[in-house]
């Protein structure tokens, strides 16, 4: 496979997929499809903007002739699809953008594939199409113990490993679909859609649904790049309930790196969870957020704690989400690089050392400046 689609890329997951695709394989033709939405920056990409194996092409996925001509055009074997609209809050304000892009756009690029790699006398021989997708799909878990031991407490993976549990059940491959927001549940229509497309016409699909993610180039109306800068400006920190909701946190070039193995060497027609085993309440989070931030800029310990302003609960929150990515680790041999106190070092400082990144996405100047340049062409 030489000449790969990757939607979404210049968002958060999207940039660190593409960077990491661009630079591992010279010999790829890496094409970068975005519409640039407000998540999507170019600046993300750089770095890597002027190598010869990379090309950005803004395109909306939901504009299938457009599809249908660039796969021909670039002769494309393989697509990792990552665009999407991926906020839950604005989902609950915006439902049908969220089902346009989401399902909408993932059928779109679907029959794309299908028409252009069935015209091909090789059919879909060394094709792949990747959907890359959420754990919200299976709904929320609850946070209980057989034995009614107060959570956290230790527990074994089917891996053999040992890590902390908020709740004895865990999402794995198996379970079924329970979206709760219009978020969640338009990533688990475009996943059936994907299978759909499997089974009825055997375009060689593989879908993956990973846990939260964390890192550099993260928009920040997700928790922790909103947090870290809100704490550095010494800005309220709004938390939502009581804090109490639990996340499995993995750091974003760790997925990058199960995308990259997945694709290459993951079954047709399977699906694998990603996850790092990492479980955190949102307010120890931020209680790790603010120590972080508090200790590199030099502040006192925990100066910034009466910053936490708890708000209004987010509509349909759910309570946990906890990855089993056994499968993955079996199968394929991926583990997580990062301990969590390395990544999340490793994050503030890129947020503080980054501000002027910052500023431009808070600002929306760099959505301006986009417009500017395309409106000119
Ligand atoms: P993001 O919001 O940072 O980036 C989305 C990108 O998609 C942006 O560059 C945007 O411009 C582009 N896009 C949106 N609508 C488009 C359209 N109609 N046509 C073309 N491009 C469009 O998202 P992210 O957090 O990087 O998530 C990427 C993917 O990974 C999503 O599919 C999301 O569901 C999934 N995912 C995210 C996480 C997470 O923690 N962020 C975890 C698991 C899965
Ligand atoms: O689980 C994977 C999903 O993780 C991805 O599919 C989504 O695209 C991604 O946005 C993320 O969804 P969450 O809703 O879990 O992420 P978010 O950063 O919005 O919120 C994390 C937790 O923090 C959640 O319990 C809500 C809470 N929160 C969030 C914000 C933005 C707050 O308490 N206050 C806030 O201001």
């Amino acid at each position: 496979m030489n000449s790969i689609i990757i939607t979404g890329g210049a968002g958060f997951i999207g940039s660190h997929v593409v960077r990491l695709f661009v630079n591992k394989y010279p010999e790829y033709k890496i094409i970068n499809l975005d519409k640039l939405t407000y998540a999507g920056n170019l600046a993300n990409l750089k770095d890597i903007e002027d190598r010869p194996n990379y090309k950005f092409v803004r395109m909306d996925i939901c504009d299938f002739e457009g599809v249908l001509k660039l796969m021909q055009d670039e002769h494309v074997d393989g697509i990792i699809h990552l665009a999407a609209e991926s906020h839950v809050d604005r989902s609950i304000k915006d439902p049908f953008t969220f089902a346009q892009t989401n399902v909408m756009g993932t059928l779109s690029l679907l029959q794309a594939a299908k028409l252009y790699w069935e015209s091909l006398p090789e059919g879909y021989e060394g094709k792949r199409f990747y959907h890359i997708s959420t754990d919200e799909v299976y709904g929320a878990l609850a946070m209980t113990h057989p034995e009614g031991i107060e959570p956290p407490f230790t527990t074994k993976a089917s891996s053999g490993k040992h890590h902390l549990a908020y709740g004895e059940k865990f999402f794995t491959e198996d379970l079924k679909y329970q979206p709760h927001s219009p978020y969640s549940a338009a990533k688990a229509s475009s996943d059936h859609f994907v299978r759909a497309f499997h089974d009825t016409y055997g375009l060689p699909t593989v879908v993956t649904n990973c846990s939260n993610n964390y890192g550099p180039y993260q928009f920040p109306e997700k928790l922790i790049p909103l947090f870290i800068n809100n704490i550095r400006h010494r800005k309220p920190l709004p938390v939502y309930g009581k804090g109490e909701n639990v996340r499995d946190w993995l750091y974003v070039e760790d997925h990058a790196r199960a995308i990259d193995l997945i694709f290459h060497e993951g079954k047709i027609a399977e699906t694998y969870n990603i996850g790092g085993f990492n479980e955190w309440k949102n307010i120890d989070i931020i209680h790790v957020l603010i120590n972080t931030v508090d200790r590199i800029l030099g502040r006192p310990e925990g100066a910034d704690l009466d910053l936490i302003t708890y708000v209004t609960d987010r509509a349909g929150h759910d309570l946990r989400y906890a990855i089993d990515s056994s499968k993955l680790q079996r199968e394929l041999g991926w583990e997580p690089s990062l301990q969590f106190e390395e990544g999340i070092e490793k994050t503030v400082r890129w947020y503080l050392d980054n501000q002027a990144w910052m500023d431009n996405v808070t600002s929306g100047d760099y959505q301006r400046y986009y417009e500017d340049m395309y409106a000119k062409r």
